[in-house]
């Protein structure tokens, strides 16, 4: 990752490969509004923006060679759109992209952090990871970037510490999504993030196959049984000695998702290597709850299965029954289509966390193509209980994810009753899908709990080409809405 150091220089006189600047669109073309020395020519710096091409549109980007008026050796011109409409995710969208634009450089400086450091400091990281495990020679991140600030005291030290395990974490997420599934299985997920989260200090607890078996696990081992390669329950617990209040974190961990039996079409399934999404980012985010010291009990599960047809796989018209706990009834689901299995594994996870009585429960997944169809590529679905789903809907938007509350509305849920188990998998129709598989969620949450379930299909994997802070592939979407959101419940 970029080292970010924080600096209160003036842009001009610092000594740097590249020198980031802001540039604005207005109706009389690209302007500047950062004029940080009284003596450096920005008009200029205008002027020949424009020449180069640059209307000042968020996403553009151009490289001018540096002067005598400037020490850096060249000024990287990043556009921030008209002025009046400046927000955070401008700035981060604008980071990314200069983060890109300097790539194999040493060490380069922005004046972005001087209009948001948070967001600067985010966007640099963001837009400058790289996944190099399966290719060679590729332009590394820029080494280094100083943040130009107007006061580098403590505030702005611990801003920017914040906005760096942010980072971290979504560049862990990342890396798990991006690593393919011959490589990221069950197991190979478990010791992943049993390793992170050992080295971060927390309590790991991994279930095997045969641990799955004994505690009642159907869902997970059900969905799991026609791989050769076992499911997995992980289980990372972070606990502050003076917690506000408890927080479960459940994620999906399909670590591909062929269909089973009720197989996919070919045309695409290679974007299931990143159905394991939900869990990469609940791990992430545990380990940064940790690391920036929330004062809450945070304790992810996370069910790890790998979904494929083979002759021991499960079979549409099974029906198998789910984790409860001691004493409990446990419920059974009828199975009528195998390629609805992500609700299968939470159901367990999420009977598994509410053991724990937890004040909150967030859970993410990448659950329903209906989610993408309903909400688009980069706007998650916000589905649970209301007061909760309107807030990390809401913080989703704020800290640039992209989100929308939705509604779980009562003539849906009846499309899940079963004649021969307590719910079936899939709904009778094709409206509404994102929805009922809330509902069926909704069934396994315990009662009091407050609840939110973040379909995130679209946002978590970018099959598009690379824009603003977003690399092809693996987005880290929703660390950042969940990061917020335990922020938020810390600090009531
Ligand atoms: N993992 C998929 C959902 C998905 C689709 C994620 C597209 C990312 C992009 C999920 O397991 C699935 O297959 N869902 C089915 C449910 C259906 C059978 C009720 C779907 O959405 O088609
Ligand atoms: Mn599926
Ligand atoms: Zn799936």
């Amino acid at each position: 990752m970029t080292n970010l150091s924080l600096t209160t220089s003036a842009p001009t006189s610092i000594k740097a490969e590249a020198l980031i600047v802001g540039v604005h669109s207005s109706d009389e073309g690209p302007f500047l509004l950062q004029a940080p020395t009284p003596l450096s020519p920005w008009d200029d710096v205008a002027a020949a923006a424009a020449l180069a091409g640059l209307t000042g549109a968020v996403g553009e980007v151009a490289t001018l060679p540096g002067g005598d008026w400037v020490a850096a050796e060249r000024v990287v011109l990043v556009g921030l759109g008209e002025p009046e409409k400046l927000t955070g995710e401008r700035v981060r969208k604008a980071a990314g992209v200069a983060s890109r634009a300097v790539a194999g450089l040493g060490t380069v400086a922005s004046t972005l952090s001087a209009i948001d450091l948070t967001a600067a400091a985010e966007g640099h990281l963001l837009g400058g990871y790289l996944f190099e495990a399966y290719k060679g020679a590729t332009k590394a991140p820029v080494k280094a970037i100083r943040l130009i600030v107007p006061s580098a005291a403590k505030p702005a030290k611990e801003e920017l510490r914040r906005a760096e395990i942010t980072a971290e974490a979504v560049g862990l997420a990342r890396d798990l999504i991006n690593t393919a599934p011959n490589d990221l299985y069950p197991a190979s997920f478990a010791d992943r993030a049993a390793a992170a989260a050992q080295t971060a200090g927390l309590k790991v607890q991994v279930l095997d196959e045969k641990a799955l078996v004994k505690g009642g696990y159907g869902g997970v081992m059900a969905v799991g049984q026609g791989s050769t390669r076992p499911p997995r329950l992980v289980r990372i617990s972070y606990r502050p000695s003076r917690p506000k209040a408890s927080v479960a974190l459940v994620g999906k961990g399909i670590t591909f998702d062929s269909g089973g039996l009720s197989i996919k079409p070919g045309a695409g399934m290679e974007h299931m290597t990143s159905d394991m999404s939900g869990a990469a980012c609940v791990v992430a985010t545990v380990i940064a709850a940790a690391a920036l010291k929330l004062p809450l009990t945070v304790t992810a599960t996370v069910p790890l299965a790998e979904n494929m047809p083979s002759g021991g796989a499960y079979r549409p018209a099974d029906v198998l029954t789910h984790y409860a706990p001691k004493g409990e009834r446990p419920k059974t689901s009828h199975i009528l289509n195998t390629d609805a299995e992500g609700r299968l594994i939470l159901a367990d996870a999420i009977v598994r966390a509410c053991e724990d009585k937890p004040d909150y429960l967030l859970e993410a997944a990448t659950l329903t193509g209906a989610q993408v169809v309903a909400l688009g590529e980069r706007t998650m679905g916000v589905m649970g209980t209301e007061a909760l789903r309107d807030r990390v809907a809401e913080l989703a938007r704020q800290c640039g994810e992209g989100g929308w509350a939705m509604p779980l509305p009562e003539e849906l849920r009846t499309q899940l009753d079963s004649y021969l188990a307590d719910l079936q998998n899939v709904g009778t129709g094709r409206a509404g899908g994102m929805l009922i598989a809330g509902h069926y969620l909704s069934e396994f949450v315990a009662d009091g709990v407050q609840w939110a379930h973040l379909d995130v299909a679209g946002p978590a994997f970018n099959t598009g080409k690379t824009y603003g802070y977003t690399p092809q592939g693996g987005t880290g979407v929703p660390v950042r809405t969940l990061l917020a959101t335990l922020a938020d419940i810390a600090a009531r």
